[in-house]
């Protein structure tokens, strides 16, 4: 197994409630894990811990045995969780002794495995510990978990953050290569995303910011153009579109960052609630995600 091995971590964010953080990583999460051999790990950093509830729904829904319930009860009771690798990482002069396996990460499937989130996370934002401390922790534990010769060769590693700009997600901002931030097609659309472009700057200097993908969740749309077969956004879907890519191209002028808007978009679609509690994403939307998928490979590779 070669150390020099390095997943592409890729953060969803927005400091803005309810845009689709969650549901997103979990559709990226499965479109990645269906294409052939690739290994893909999520991440829940959200002491919200939607995506583990999420989870737990779809894994033990009418199975006889609780087997992701079971796992996670043991991974708590013997200390296995992100928290405890939280504390075994800012323990003062201790060696970050926490031994990776599968107490640790839970397997979903053969490709897509999982870490999953616990309240404590709630504790950490309580100045318990320092925003330099805890920095590099998470390229810390990508760093063990890529060197452990039990775990598998992970290509993506994908990361649900908080609606709120925690100490993890500063130090998933310091390492990760590719930012997605969801943006939804209403009022608070350019506003938000003029927001967040800004602050994330700010608030990871003096490390370099990651690339930034931004994109339109919850479009709105009627029927397709007939000359290119691209769903076309209604009226209203398509005055945010242009207002979001107005404030991402000047804030990356202003700011010096590279932000992109992507052309693709994620439709509104009411299937997409079951996708994460009944397993995947709906088949109408898989399209959708391929495409936004290969704007951000292309991103990922400049
Ligand atoms: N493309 C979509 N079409 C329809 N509904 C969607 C879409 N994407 C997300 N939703 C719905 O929007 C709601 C919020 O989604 P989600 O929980 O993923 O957002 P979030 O940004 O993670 O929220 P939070 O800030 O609380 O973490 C959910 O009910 C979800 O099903
Ligand atoms: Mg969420």
């Amino acid at each position: 197994m070669p150390t020099n091995w390095s997943p592409k971590l890729i953060a969803t964010i927005n400091f803005k409630g309810g845009v689709g953080k969650t549901t997103v990583t979990w559709c990226m999460a499965d479109t990645l894990a269906l294409f052939p051999n690739q290994k893909v790990l999520m991440f829940d950093l959200d002491a919200q811990m939607s995506l583990t509830q999420a989870i737990a729904l779809n894994e033990d829904s009418g199975r006889l045995e609780d087997r992701f319930g079971k796992w996670y009860e043991t991974s708590v009771q013997r200390k296995k969780t992100i928290f405890d690798a939280i504390e075994a990482f800012t323990r003062p002069r201790a060696n970050f002794d926490f031994p990776i396996g599968f107490d640790v990460i839970y397997q979903i499937s053969d490709q897509l495995h999982f870490v999953p989130s616990v309240e404590d996370l709630y504790w950490l934002e309580l100045e318990v510990f320092d925003r330099e401390s805890m920095r590099d922790f998470i390229r810390r534990l990508i760093g063990k978990i890529t060197n452990s010769p039990r775990m598998p060769r992970y290509d993506y590693v994908l990361f649900d953050c908080p609606p709120s700009f925690t100490l993890l997600s500063y130090s998933v901002l310091t390492c990760a290569d590719l930012v997605l931030i969801p943006v939804n097609p209403d009022f608070f659309a350019s506003r938000g995303t003029s927001l967040i472009l800004n602050s994330l700057k700010m608030r990871i200097e003096p490390h370099p910011l990651p690339k930034i993908g931004v994109f339109m969740n919850k479009t709105k749309t009627f029927g397709r153009d007939q000359t290119t077969g691209r769903w076309r956004p209604t009226n209203e879907s398509a005055f945010y579109i242009r207002e979001v890519g107005r404030v991402c191209s000047e804030a990356s002028k202003r700011e010096n960052i590279e932000a992109r808007f992507f052309d693709s978009f994620i439709r509104e679609r009411v299937g997409i609630k079951r996708a994460i509690t009944g397993g995947g994403v709906p088949a109408d939307l898989v399209p959708d995600f391929r495409t936004l998928w290969q704007e951000c490979r292309e991103l990922l590779s400049q």
